[in-house]
C-alpha cells in the first residue's frame, strides 16, 4: 500500500497516515529539514529535526525535486507550517527518482515556452494552474451533460468515421477504411439529426471531431470536442432557448467550482440577447467599418460587436449562402436562413440551426452548395420516410472553456493538441 490517504484527507486526520507524491520543495538546514509532497489534492509540509526523527528518514528528505515518495508519519498541528498543518515522518519509501533536468518547473517559479510546456505536457499538468484549468473543463463537460440530461435529453454516440463530409466543404481528413474512402467526423451533424428523424426527439452528444483547417490560430484546433443537441418539433428560437439554459446551467457550475479552487472566471452571464445578422451589419457599419450584406462577420468583428452587445449575445437570420445546407431558409425571405451563432466574450463558441425537413429541399440545397447528393444518400433517403422538423446546436467544448476561464489560446485547454505542426506527443 503507497498511500493511506490522499493528502487533502490525510490533513484532515489525527494520528497516522501514509501519504504519497511528487517532492514540491526541500529546504534542507542541516539538522532540520522541510519538504513539501504534493498529489493531485493539494500540499503537505514534512518536517524532519535530528533528533525526533531517525538520521535515515532525515537522510531521505534530502532528495530532488519531483522524486516520489510515499511518507509514514504522524500528523501534526504546527501554526508555523502552510495550512497549520505537518507531517512528522517515520518512515519513507523512495518509489521513484527524477533521472534527467526538469524541462518545466511544476512549482511556476521558472517559466517555459508555450511549445516545451506541450511537449512535456505530463509535467505542465503538475503545476496548479494547468491542473485547474483541467478541472474546470471536467466541470464544464459535465455541466453540460447535467443540463441536457434534467431537460430530458438522451446522449447519443454517433460514429467519428463516416463516409461522407458532414458539414460538407474540403476541410475533412480522410483515411483509408479497408478498401473504401472515408473520413474522420468533422461533427455528428447528420447522425444526430438521423436519430431525431428515428424518434428520439431530445439528443445530445459529446465527441472529438476533425477540421482539416489549415488555420493557425489561438482559436482552432484541428480536433475539437463538439457538444451536439438536436431536438425535434421545435424552431430555431426553442433551440437557442435550449442553448441559453445549458449555457446558464454549465456558467453556474464553473463559479462554483472556480470558488472551491480559489480561481476566478471570465464570464458573468445572466440574459443572452439575440440580434440578427442584419443589426449586426448596421452596428459594425455605424462604427465606420464599410461591411457588405452577406459577407462573414470575422474574429475580429465578434469581439467589436461584443462592445456593442455584451459579453454574451446570439446571432441570428444568417444570410443563406453563409451557412450549411441543411440550414432551413425563412419562407418569407430564403435568402436568409434559420441559423445562429452564439458570441462568448467576443469569440463564437456555438453555432446551431433548424434544418430543411423537406427532401426536395434539402437534395436542392445540397446540389446548390456543389455537393452530389449520392454521396448523401444515406441521409437524404431518411427524409421520405417522415422526417419531423428539427433544430439543434453544436458547441466548441475548448472555446467554451476558454471564454470561460479567460484562456489566451485553445491549446492551453486540450490536453494534447492537434494543429497544424503538432501531431505528437
Ligand atoms: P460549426 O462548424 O460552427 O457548426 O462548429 C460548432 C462550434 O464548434 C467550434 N469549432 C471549433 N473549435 C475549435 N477549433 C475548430 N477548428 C473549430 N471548428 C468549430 C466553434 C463552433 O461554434 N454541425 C454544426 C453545429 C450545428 O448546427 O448543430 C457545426 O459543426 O465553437
Amino acid at each position: 500500500m503507497y498511500r493511506t490517504h490522499s493528502i487533502d484527507e490525510a490533513k484532515k486526520q489525527k494520528g497516522k497516515v501514509r501519504v504519497a507524491g511528487w517532492v514540491h520543495k526541500v529546504v534542507d538546514l542541516g539538522k532540520m529539514c522541510f519538504l513539501v509532497l504534493r498529489d493531485w489534492s493539494g500540499k503537505i509540509q514534512v518536517t524532519g529535526k535530528k533528533g525526533v526523527v531517525s538520521d535515515e528518514v532525515l537522510n531521505k528528505m534530502k532528495v530532488g525535486k519531483e522524486w516520489v515518495l510515499s511518507i509514514e508519519g504522524t500528523i501534526s498541528e504546527n501554526p508555523r507550517a502552510p495550512g497549520g498543518i505537518e507531517i512528522i515522518p517515520e518512515k519513507i519509501e523512495i518509489l521513484n527518482e527524477v533521472r534527467a533536468k526538469l524541462p518545466v518547473d511544476p512549482t511556476e517559479k521558472t517559466p517555459s515556452d508555450f511549445d516545451t510546456l506541450l511537449t512535456y505536457r505530463y509535467l505542465d499538468l503538475r503545476k496548479e494552474s494547468t491542473r485547474n484549468a483541467f478541472i474546470m473543463k471536467s466541470v464544464i463537460v459535465n455541466a453540460y451533460r447535467e443540463a441536457m440530461l434534467n431537460m430530458n435529453f438522451v446522449e447519443i454516440h454517433p460514429p467519428t468515421i463516416i463516409g461522407a463530409a458532414s458539414e460538407g466543404g474540403a476541410e475533412v481528413f480522410p483515411v483509408q477504411y479497408f478498401e473504401n474512402k472515408a473520413f474522420l467526423a468533422q461533427s455528428p451533424q447528420l447522425y444526430k439529426q438521423l436519430a431525431v428523424i428515428g424518434g428520439m426527439e431530445r439528443v445530445f452528444s459529446t465527441m472529438p471531431v476533425f477540421r482539416a483547417e489549415k488555420h493557425n490560430t489561438p482559436a482552432h484546433l484541428n480536433e475539437t470536442i463538439m457538444l451536439d443537441a438536436e431536438i425535434a418539433f421545435v424552431d430555431e428560437q426553442a433551440a437557442m432557448d435550449v442553448l441559453e439554459r445549458a449555457i446558464t446551467f454549465v456558467v453556474k457550475k464553473a463559479e462554483e467550482k472556480a470558488d472551491e479552487l480559489g480561481i476566478e472566471i471570465a464570464i458573468d452571464l445572466s440574459f443572452i440577447p439575440r440580434i440578427t445578422y442584419d443589426e449586426c451589419i448596421d452596428a459594425l457599419n455605424k462604427k465606420g467599418r464599410d461591411k457588405e450584406w452577406g459577407s462573414d462577420i470575422s474574429r475580429e468583428e465578434e469581439r467589436a460587436l461584443g462592445d456593442e452587445f455584451g459579453n454574451a449575445f446570439f446571432i441570428y437570420a444568417f444570410p443563406t449562402e453563409l451557412r450549411a445546407f441543411y440550414s432551413l431558409p425563412y419562407e418569407e425571405n430564403p435568402k436568409i436562413c434559420r441559423a445562429f451563432d452564439l458570441i462568448l466574450n467576443g469569440l463564437e463558441v456555438s453555432s446551431g440551426a433548424q434544418r430543411i425537413h423537406k427532401y426536395d429541399m434539402l437534395k436542392e440545397a445540397l446540389i446548390k452548395k456543389g455537393l452530389d447528393p449520392e454521396d448523401f444518400s444515406f441521409y437524404l433517403d431518411a427524409f421520405k420516410f417522415g422526417a419531423p422538423p428539427h433544430a439543434g446546436f453544436g458547441i466548441g467544448l475548448e472555446r467554451l472553456c476558454m471564454q470561460i476561464l479567460g484562456i489566451k489560446n485553445i491549446r492551453e485547454v486540450m490536453l494534447y493538441p492537434r494543429d497544424r505542426t503538432r501531431l505528437c506527443p
